[in-house]
């Protein structure tokens, strides 16, 4: 039986794990299973991520690359474009982006490519595992008749599972090993063989009674998320309202010890996963019919904080007499998170764009992101890139208005307070010391 060669595989770790997509979530993954010894190969259609890895260096910004040094130099890490290496694999993990269409409906291509390769170089005993985050039903509706196609069948000569990525860039706190894993199969038997698998690396698996399972809590937790976000960016316009301190409120909120869980406003949602995953759920669910209203709700209030930030921007410079047409803007921190380089659906880039079309000169200081491209399809101002600018005096004192769109540790907040004459404080980035401090009028969301 397949199931129990792979056990033993697995047991003795002597399984070789192909992990096809090297990104965010697929390299940190093979270097855990390369670190317990098991051999990794890494498939990816960019040249330059293999070879890049293959000489011992990480573009991921939480994978050392003396972690990928380590395992490359043990000889258990090689990273290639050459799929006909598929066989070579007991374990398959796919890990390839899942975007959405400009109609904002699923775009499946990268997994169907994927997968495509895996099914033409398919071989009896593999185990092949999808960790894309996707809609309830692609593991078991899409991959598995492509792979049985071939004449296969699931636990007579392979077995098929998901299991959801939860890496969360930039904690340090919790990585790989400490955030429990969830994972269901096709079929019991790849259910307990994945479980299996990724006990070698987790510390906690919890095994689920199918694919779908499995591919739902993840949108669950994901919708969860932007949901909640999309409350506290309506309760900061709501306090803003009524002239209340959103942060104070928040803070006073979450003393409660029982029954709330902070989230926080901002300057709108990015990332590859809280904008884009709960589009996978509704789009599903309107295929059976059903209209999920939180989740549209969730996105129109999310979706516009960026134009919210850009209304408060030009309220507070119209105080001042001036219009955001013809103002120096200074943006602080680009990227869609503190303290990691990931542009991927950052709000700065929406919030750029309404400045630039409303006709401010923007520059940005971003110590994570040497520069800034826009996608000329979707651009409604000037689409010309932007460069990162080193933050001296003279670009924060010269800038009509500075907006924190990120609150990077490595900005130097009080110099900034000091020198620029207006500041919009999307993140509660300024603590009070600064603020009083400050001789700038500060707005804050
Ligand atoms: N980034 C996160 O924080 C995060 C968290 C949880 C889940 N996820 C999910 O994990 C999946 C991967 O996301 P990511 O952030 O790692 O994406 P990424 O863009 O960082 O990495 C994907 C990699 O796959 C490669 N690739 C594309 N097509 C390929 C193919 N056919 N064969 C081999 N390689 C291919 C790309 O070159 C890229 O290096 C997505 O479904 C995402 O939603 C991401």
């Amino acid at each position: 039986m397949i199931r129990n060669q792979l056990e033993k595989l697995i047991e003795e770790k002597r399984a070789a794990v192909g992990v096809v997509g090297l990104g965010y979530v697929g390299l940190p993954l093979i270097i855990e299973f390369c670190l317990k010894g098991l051999k990794g190969i890494g498939f990816e259609v960019d040249a330059k991520k293999a070879d890049d890895i293959n000489a011992g260096l990480s573009h991921i910004v939480d994978v050392p690359a003396e972690n990928v040094k380590k395992c490359v130099d043990a000889g258990t890490l090689t990273a290639t474009t050459d799929f006909s290496r598929l066989p070579e694999c007991d374990v398959i993990i796919i890990c390839v982006p899942t975007p959405l269409r400009k109609t904002k409906d699923p775009d499946m291509s990268f997994i169907m490519t994927a997968g495509g390769e895996i099914q033409k170089y398919l071989r009896r005993g593999q185990l092949i595992i999808l960790e894309s985050t996707t809609y309830p039903g692609t593991t078991d509706e899409v991959l598995q008749p492509m792979f049985e196609g071939e004449g296969f069948k699931v636990d007579e000569d392979f077995l098929l599972a998901f299991s959801p990525e939860r890496v969360d860039p930039g904690n340090p706190q919790f990585q790989t090993h400490n955030i429990p894993k969830v994972v269901g199969g096709v079929s019991k038997d790849s259910t307990e063989i994945a479980a299996k698998l990724y006990g070698l690396i987790v510390n906690d698996v919890h095994a689920v009674s199918s694919a779908r399972v499995a591919e739902a809590c993840k949108l669950w937790e994901n919708t969860f998320r932007a949901i909640n976000i999309g409350m506290a960016n309506e309760m900061a316009r709501l306090c803003n309202a009524l002239g209340i301190d959103t942060w104070e409120v928040v803070r006073a909120a979450a003393t409660k010890p029982f029954g709330f869980m902070p989230f926080y406003p901002g300057p709108g949602i990015g990332g590859h996963c809280i904008p884009l995953d709960p589009h996978y759920l509704s789009w599903k669910a309107r295929q059976h019919g059903f209209d999920s209203q939180f989740i549209s709700l969730a996105e129109q209030i999310n979706s516009g904080m960026p134009e919210y930030v850009v209304e408060l921007t030009s309220n507070a410079l119209n105080k001042t007499k001036k219009a955001i047409n013809g103002s120096k803007i200074l943006i602080l921190g680009v990227a869609y998170k503190k303290d990691i380089d990931d542009m991927r659906e950052s709000p700065a880039l929406s919030i750029i764009d309404l400045l630039r079309s409303r006709g401010a000169e923007v520059a940005y200081h971003d110590p994570f992101v040497p520069k800034v491209t826009f996608d000329h399809a979707y651009t409604i101002g000037e689409a010309e890139p932007l460069s990162n600018r080193e933050l001296t005096d003279d670009l924060i004192r010269e800038c009509d208005c500075t907006i924190i769109c990120t609150e990077h540790s490595d900005v130097d907040y009080e110099k900034v307070c000091e020198l620029a004459p207006l500041i919009v404080d999307t993140r509660n980035a300024l603590n009070e010391d600064m603020r009083n401090g400050s001789s700038a009028k500060i707005v804050r969301l």
